[in-house]
């Protein structure tokens, strides 16, 4: 597996690659990686000739009260984990390979798609989200890049992206990789404690009871959530949102038959995010 820490190399790499007819397909994360990001490499290993995946904690993403310095950096044992995986090549860059000396956010996501959900409680999460995608999509040019479910308003944000600036890049959502007791796989899992870890699993707990009450025939929406959340309110959680949408994260209404649950609430000091698409048999 080829490692580059520089922009030239990686674009002299991947235009050979393109040269010789050869598909891309591109994995971006933050590192730490676990199975839920692995499976994003092994979906976008079937779907293409060659895979690239970058490890960028990317600051502009990052509030000024979040765990930016704190997120776990474990470089090493990642490039480990996806030569065995069978990636190609792995990006590396520091932050002035990304941003040079302007370390912002210079892409605005509409209001309607960033501001809501997690954009309400990360303002400007998205805009840096969008920014950084932008900047390494411009220099990996995949023919297709893999995000994970887990993170759906990310993937929306993104298709927004593709045709906002008008890119031939094949979006593909992975599902969500879970525990075998059905907590969404996370970096910051393990910023959980004991008795954390214990409780975390609750929350894709409630998102699946919303599911229940939908397919039994109920439609007050806002009583779900509400009932949703305080639950997990009275059992030491901090809810943020928890929120019936259309799966474009239009409002629901009665005739709708396909949802999407999704919620964030932070257990201790650490935020989680999870979600569930549900339909409905008409
Ligand atoms: P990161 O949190 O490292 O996640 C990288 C990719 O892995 C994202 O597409 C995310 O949705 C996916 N992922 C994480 N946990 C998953 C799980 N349990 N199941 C399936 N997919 C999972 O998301 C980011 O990084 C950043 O915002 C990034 C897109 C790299 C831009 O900086």
């Amino acid at each position: 597996m080829l490692q580059v820490n520089d922009v030239d190399s990686l674009h002299t790499t991947c235009q050979a690659w393109r040269e010789a007819g050869e598909r891309i397909a591109f994995v971006p994360t933050m590192g730490n990686l676990h199975e839920g990001h692995l499976q994003l490499v092994d979906l976008a290993k079937t779907k293409a000739d060659r895979c690239v995946v970058s490890i960028f904690v990317n600051p502009t993403q990052f509030g000024p009260n979040e765990d930016f310095d704190r997120y776990p950096r474990t470089q090493e044992k990642d490039c480990q984990l996806l030569a065995d995986r069978g990636v190609d090549l792995v990006f590396l860059p520091d932050v002035e390979t990304v941003y040079g000396d302007a370390v912002r956010s210079d892409i605005e996501v509409p209001a309607a798609i960033g501001d809501k959900l997690c954009g309400a409680d990360r303002p400007g999460h998205f805009n840096g989200v969008a920014t950084v995608v932008a900047k390494l999509f411009d220099t990996v040019n995949p023919d297709i890049a893999v995000f994970g479910s887990k993170d759906y308003q990310q993937v929306q944000v993104i298709n927004w992206l593709v045709k906002k600036l008008g890119l031939a890049i094949k979006i593909i959502a992975a599902p969500i990789v879970r525990e075998d007791d059905g907590l969404a796989m996370s970096s910051r899992n393990q910023y959980l404690s004991g008795a954390e870890r214990q409780q975390a699993s609750r929350l894709q707990q409630v998102l699946q009871c919303i599911e229940a009450e939908l397919k039994a025939g109920r439609r007050d929406f806002s009583d779900l959530c509400d009932e949703a959340s305080t639950a997990l309110n009275k059992t030491g959680w901090q809810v943020d949102y928890v929120e019936i949408l259309t799966p474009e994260l239009r409002e629901a209404g009665e005739k709708d038959r396909h949802f999407i649950i999704l919620a964030a609430a932070t257990l201790g000091s650490t935020r989680l995010i999870d979600n569930l698409e549900c339909s409905i048999s008409p």
